[in-house]
């Protein structure tokens, strides 16, 4: 059986760019039965900028409860936070001593946060890549399902297992990254060279999972498009990356492909297919709602599962730790 892993941060409410580019992909992953999977709320990733008590106690569970209403917590899978698992940043911090300096230097997601905000920059946003890989590294993970965006991170969370495993033998699996095609890269509405994300200053450029329908249509309905006129997805042309966002959200909600989306809107204008779009991403979203909706009013049962999944974790992510200890030269501590 193979192993999956990944993780969101708990900075923000998450948003239809988190379900379709990564949480749908992760069910589907989940449903196929073939894999252990290991899915966990990044609230230590989430600390690398500052966050109010408060609202992060509040997301964190808004995020694990979406997980269980997006069906993640059945079978044999575990749902986490991470901060109940100290392995994680035990192992972060015997991994960044594998790490160089310029290696996270180049991390492209470092310098765009960096760059604006010097001030408030913590070394724990330059570190974060060497804690996400001790994050899939403790559950020897062979498969990790990423948005495009983490891509560089698990690279280098690659090198530094295959430059412990050259020093002290075979310790780390080395994983792969698992970047779905469609719904990789849902970009926002209102500046579609962006990423769809929820530090967006103008909320229209997002549709968060918990919007109301009327929200959502409103939204799309303002989404920017181009005066070209015709739904067809056209990557050659920068100027109708609106459309070719709407094309992709679509498609990702819907299971059609370019072809069939541009054969069923021929003819039809821009508005036609925005109360189309709408519609589907109201559709998708339903049943997850209501299924949160009702999870929200059990919070014994969602307590029940994260407390049993971090067991589960904590157990697994120790074994790895145990024989990386070993493997450096740690004197073995004596349980008593
Ligand atoms: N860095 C990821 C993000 O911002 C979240 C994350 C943390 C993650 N640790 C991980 C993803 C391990 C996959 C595997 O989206």
């Amino acid at each position: 059986m193979q192993t999956i892993l990944s993780g969101v941060q708990a900075s923000g409410h998450l948003t239809l760019g988190n379900y379709l580019g990564a949480i749908k992909n992760w069910r589907e992953l989940h449903k196929d039965g073939r894999y252990r999977c290991w899915f966990f709320v990044a609230d230590l990733h989430s600390i690398t900028v500052r966050q109010n008590p408060a609202e992060l106690r509040e997301r964190s569970i808004e995020i694990m409860t979406l997980y269980l209403a997006a069906g993640l917590g059945q079978g044999e899978n575990s749902i986490f936070f991470q901060s109940h698992v100290p392995q994680h940043a035990e192992l972060g911090w015997v991994l960044g001593c594998y790490c160089n300096l310029g290696e996270l230097s180049r991390m492209t997601q470092f310098k765009d946060k960096s760059g604006k905000n010097e001030a408030g920059i913590t070394s724990g946003l330059f570190t974060y890549p060497v804690l996400m890989a001790a994050d899939i590294l403790a559950y020897q993970a062979d498969l990790v399902p990423v948005g495009a965006d983490q891509k560089q991170h698990l690279e280098l969370c690659r090198d530094v297992a295959v430059r412990f495993n050259g020093i002290y033998g075979e310790t780390f699996k080395i994983p792969e990254p698992f970047i779905p095609k469609e719904g990789a890269r849902i970009m926002s509405l209102q500046d579609p060279s962006m990423k769809m994300s929820k530090s967006d200053p103008n909320s229209n450029g997002y549709i968060l999972l918990l919007d109301k329908p009327d929200t959502i249509m409103k939204k799309i309905k303002r989404a920017v498009t181009d005066s070209v006129g015709e739904v067809r997805f056209d990557a050659e042309n920068p100027e109708r990356a609106g459309i070719n966002n709407l094309i992709s959200i679509y498609s990702a909600a819907t299971g059609k492909d370019f072809e069939q989306i541009a054969h069923e809107f021929e003819g039809k204008g821009y508005g036609a297919f925005k109360q189309a779009a709408g519609e589907a991403i109201i559709d998708v979203l339903a049943p997850l709602q209501e299924e949160y909706g009702r999870l929200s009013n059990d919070k014994e049962y969602v307590r029940s599962v994260y407390t049993k999944s971090a067991e589960q974790a904590r157990e697994a992510a120790q074994k790895t730790l145990a024989d990386v200890y070993e493997r450096i030269g740690f004197i073995p501590k004596e349980e008593r």
